[in-house]
């Protein structure tokens, strides 16, 4: 364990035990980062009332009883610990983190199974932008988990079934084959199926020949089947070309869509209503989950199969969960989809609750995800208020990041590479760095931003350091330190590095990847801070001095390199 805060806890807690009786060796010790010291623990204050005991006295009798301890504490004001540790041990643990070919990342172990479900495009209606941050956090969390060692199953839960697929086939007739595959495959599918739907309004031939198409779709005749093939293929195209253009990790592998439900939805209404869970209300199979009412204070139904006969998309959940839990022995499933959907999540994983499919030991979690504003505070949308195509958005991302580095790099070829690298990580970045339930507003400028809790700036910074070994003629892989500590800022730096294990297991736990960006943007802002005070290839920097400052180099880089891998952003060589 090399994380202050961890190995603190524990001491702490163990001077609790010491002090007040074993009943109190897990308390949490509230230990947090202070300006008055390393860290401050808040604990006697909240202790003193159930010890009825002044709060000042029972800090006082656990600083008494914090022995082997790495540092000095203090009692100060009304009870509050401050807790500074030793250079020594500061110095001790980040060469033991510098050593770790891991970091101080652990490896869980035994693994767990964790399914994630990201992404999700509709393939009837537009990938949006909603989709995007969908995609870019639940790929950012796959990364962290496999790094831990869990075994990540992705599950693209495409939108690729249902009612509407009857008069997109019939419109892939009218407009010809070739032709809506070349559109689809270009991002077209909004507009595609707008033209659909407005002969489906008007047109009543076309509206009979649609249904028609809807029957003969569900009997799986073949002629449809290949239609409905012809559609898909075309549409995911498109949606691999987002998806190399962004860099995440999604393949057709991990395509596991609406339609692959299909055929096991009979079953999951036939059970549910076997068991009970199911009964039948105004002509629909409904699931009436306790503690869910609506406005009118009646309990409110979740609906697997309406009174014609179909099934919807919380059927479809429904099978899914079994599918995941049973076939997939997933331990974990966590579905990274918009806060909007978050009752029907609640609904359907009380149903499969009740029903068995859930069992208490996997746990089902929403991932929410907050919507994306325009400028004008409202969904995000173009000026002409269609939604935004995403290679345009992307497309724009790049060029105005290639304008942003004009000047600084004039040669075209490395500029091309950098701008690509800048604009997506900077679309990314900002969907990742603030919390995944939280609405914001998509602005370029303020995601382009050289300054502040941006890709560009962890980008920059990541290079920079790079510059420091190439100036040098050094080789970061050949440095071996040892670190240590005398000016303030090494021992600032020293002491944010040793932070990444705590921060990226936190960051599994509670799905959150806003705290590795939180994380990574304190080390390059103390980084920079050490870099402005303490010269590293200056002459006259005495040897043992310029290899510990090599060696924090060369960790403060691998640490922002192993944060960006995770969150999947790039980080382009120089800058
Ligand atoms: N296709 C859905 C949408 O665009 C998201 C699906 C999320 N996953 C799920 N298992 N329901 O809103």
């Amino acid at each position: 364990m090399t994380d202050p805060q961890l190995v603190l806890t524990e001491r702490v807690q163990s001077a609790l035990a010491a002090a007040f009786g074993a009943e109190f060796a897990d308390a949490d010790p509230l230990i947090r980062p202070s300006q008055f010291a390393d860290y401050q623990a808040n604990v006697a204050l909240s202790l003193a009332k159930r010890l009825r005991r002044q709060p000042r006295e029972v800090a006082q009798s656990i600083a008494d009883h914090l022995t082997d301890f790495p540092g000095t504490v203090e009692v100060s004001g009304p009870g509050f610990l401050n807790i500074t540790l030793d250079d020594a041990w500061i110095a001790e643990q980040a060469n033991r983190v510098f050593k770790d070919p891991r970091l101080g990342v652990g490896v869980n172990t035994p693994p767990q199974t964790v399914v994630i479900d990201y992404s999700a495009p509709n393939a009837a209606k537009e990938m949006h932008v909603g989709h995007l941050r969908t995609t870019i956090v639940g790929d950012a969390l796959a990364r962290i988990h496999e790094h831990l060692g869990n075994r990540v199953i992705r599950q693209n839960h495409l939108g690729d079934w249902g009612t509407p697929f009857g008069m997109l086939i019939e419109h892939l007739l009218d407009v010809g084959e070739d032709s809506a595959v070349a559109r689809l495959e270009a991002g077209e599918s909004s507009a595609f199926y707008q033209e659909a739907r407005a002969k489906f309004d008007s047109d009543e031939d076309f509206k009979r020949r649609a249904r028609e198409r809807v029957t003969t779709l569900q009997s799986g005749d073949a002629e449809t089947m290949r239609l409905w093939h012809v559609f898909m293929d075309a549409t995911i195209r498109y949606f691999n070309k987002v998806y190399a253009i962004l860099g995440v990790t999604l393949t057709d592998d991990d395509i596991a869509g609406e339609s692959m439900y299909n055929p096991m939805l009979a079953k999951t209404c036939d059970e549910l209503e076997a068991a009970g869970i199911a009964v039948v209300s105004e002509g629909a199979l409904c699931v009436f989950p306790p503690g869910f009412t609506g406005t009118d204070g009646k309990p409110l139904p979740l609906i697997i199969r309406k009174s014609d006969g179909g099934y919807g998309y919380a059927t479809t959940d429904l099978a899914a969960i079994h599918y995941r839990v049973h076939d997939l022995k997933a331990d974990r499933i966590l579905y990274v989809v918009g806060a909007d959907q978050a009752l029907h999540f609640q609904m359907v994983f009380a149903t499969a609750r009740m029903a068995g499919w859930l069992p208490e030991t996997v746990s089902a979690e929403h991932v929410k995800i907050g919507m994306m504003l325009g400028s004008d505070g409202r969904r995000f949308r173009t000026r002409s208020g269609e939604s935004v195509k995403l290679t345009d958005l992307l497309d724009e991302a790049i060029e105005r990041a290639s304008a942003a580095i004009a000047e600084r790099e004039p040669d075209e070829e490395a500029r091309a590479e950098i701008a690509q690298a800048v604009g997506i990580g900077a679309v990314k970045y900002a969907d990742l760095a603030v919390s995944h339930d939280s609405e914001y507003i998509f602005d370029f400028d303020r995601m382009l931003a050289f300054t502040g809790n941006t890709a560009p700036y962890l980008q920059y910074a990541t290079a920079r350091v790079r510059s420091i070994f190439r100036t040098g003629g050094v080789d970061a892989a050949s440095v071996t330190g040892p670190i240590i500590l005398s000016e303030p800022a090494e021992r600032a730096l020293a002491l944010q590095l040793l932070g990444l294990g705590t921060v990226v297991e936190r960051v599994a736990r509670d799905s959150e990847p806003h705290r590795l960006c939180a994380f990574l943007f304190d080390t390059a802002t103390a980084f920079t801070t050490f870099y402005e005070n303490c010269p590293v290839l200056k002459s006259d920097v005495p040897e043992e001095t310029r290899a510990s400052r090599l060696a924090l180099c060369a960790l403060t880089l691998k640490t922002l390199e192993t944060g960006l891998d995770l969150l999947g952003i790039p980080h382009p060589e120089r800058m």
